[in-house]
């Protein structure tokens, strides 16, 4: 690659990013304000959409057979139902709407294996380190306000050995009419709930994971599945 070319890619990547992080900065209160807006609709308008990757990422949990399993971002619990019942999983959101709407769901479909809904943020887990087998993350990463020190937590919580599973949209190329459609939307991020300029890089900095799976989902390949493994390494370093 000549050094012009890749100044100018570099040069495209901090306009991603001054993007996601000028235009689309998230806190807190916004996320909550956002979800409890979204929590009476979300399943109505999103759960055809984000279908696939749920279905995808629970089926490779479900492989595992058995273990603790943390869902973060838990949402509505759209997932909740179909995981293994040999399984048990703890869910957490910053958003209180959104989970008294997954508790319904548990209470309703009685999920004993569901042990714990916890209102929590993704960026600080109140729990010790290695306290899960999988974590998983789904459609969260565009909507957390630090992506990076959240990838440290997921990681962080996860045993040595043990899997981090992404489902994610990230952002087109600039070129393409899905890029050029999200630059678009970028100033809406407030008001959607998540940042339609999203750049993979974000989610692949974390030294303790190692990426061993990566496909595009449909529809139109507009989501991404990203399996991380925590290296058995970290094991021995942290003891
Ligand atoms: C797009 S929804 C996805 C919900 C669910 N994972 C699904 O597949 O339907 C994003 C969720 O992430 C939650 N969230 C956003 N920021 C968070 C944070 N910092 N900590 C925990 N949850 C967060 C929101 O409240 C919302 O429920």
């Amino acid at each position: 690659m000549t050094s012009r070319l890749r100044a100018s890619r570099n040069e495209r990547g901090a306009q991603a990013v001054a993007l996601e992080d000028d235009v689309a900065r998230m806190d807190e209160a916004a996320i909550r304000s956002a979800y409890k807006r979204w929590a009476p609709f979300y399943d109505n308008m999103f759960g055809w959409v984000t279908g696939e990757g749920r279905k995808h990422a629970v089926e490779i949990i479900n492989e595992r057979g058995q273990g603790r399993v943390l869902e973060v971002g838990v949402g509505t619990g759209l997932s909740l139902p179909t995981y293994r019942r040999q399984l048990e999983i703890v869910g957490i959101d910053l958003s209180p709407d959104m989970l008294e709407k997954a508790r319904e769901r548990v209470a309703e479909r009685g999920l004993t294996n569901v042990t714990g809904l916890h209102e929590m943020d993704a960026s600080e887990l109140e729990f010790p380190e290695a306290s899960f087998d999988t974590v998983v993350a789904m459609y969260v990463m565009t909507v957390v306000s630090e992506p990076e020190k959240v990838m440290a937590e997921l990681a962080r919580v996860c045993r040595p050995g043990g899997d981090v599973l992404l489902v994610n949209h990230f952002s087109a190329d600039d070129g393409s009419m899905r890029g050029w459609v999200e630059r678009r939307m970028a100033p809406l991020a407030g008001k959607l709930g998540w940042r339609p300029v999203f750049d993979v890089a974000r989610v692949m900095g974390c030294g303790d994971l190692e990426l061993i799976e990566r496909r595009s989902l449909r529809p139109l390949g507009l989501f991404t599945i990203m399996r991380f493994r925590k290296a058995a390494a970290a094991l021995a370093a942290g003891a």
